[in-house]
């Protein structure tokens, strides 16, 4: 069946079953392989996407659920201003050992730092607990998400 999706500012039509995970699209169809498959349960966040700007499990989300929503992945997210501030932070932090958690980790720290611009530390482990890193990245992980809420604040911007 075919659906028409929007990634990224472009419209997509795909030719796929209407209960296929969005993350499968998104790697098989589509060649967007920024978005990483983990678990297929729910249970990591490594397929971490943004659907009308909110963090969600691509591989629990099937395609004809999306409609006309907008989705955002790992290949653009850095063209949006908390994207691009926490991407500045991770690189200024160091945040990454293999890698292979980060794009759903930077997924859902952008959703975070949108929704709330100056996470106390809770609200960064309600945010991010659901992403697992088998690196243990984590301290640096927290410690990059208050840079760039400090950017945020800096800047002026929401
Ligand atoms: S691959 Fe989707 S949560 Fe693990
Ligand atoms: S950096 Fe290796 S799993 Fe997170």
């Amino acid at each position: 069946m075919a659906f028409t999706i929007k990634v990224n500012g472009k419209t997509h039509k795909v030719d796929v079953d209407g209960d296929t995970p969005l993350l499968w699209v998104l790697r098989d169809v589509l060649g967007m392989t920024g978005t990483k498959f983990g678990c297929g349960a729910g249970l990591c966040g490594a397929c971490t996407v943004h659907i009308d700007g909110a963090a969600t499990r691509s591989c629990q989300t099937p395609v004809d659920s999306v409609g006309t929503s907008a989705i955002t992945t790992i290949e653009a997210v850095g063209a949006t201003p908390e994207g691009a501030k926490i991407q500045k932070a991770w690189l200024e932090h160091d945040v990454v050992q293999c890698g292979y958690c980060q794009s759903g980790q930077i997924m859902s720290a952008s959703a975070l730092l949108a929704s709330n611009p100056h996470p106390t530390d809770a609200d960064i482990d309600d945010a991010m607990s659901g992403n697992i890193c088998r690196c243990g990245t984590y301290v640096r992980i927290r410690a990059a998400i208050k840079l760039a809420a400090q950017a945020s604040a800096q800047s002026g911007s929401r």
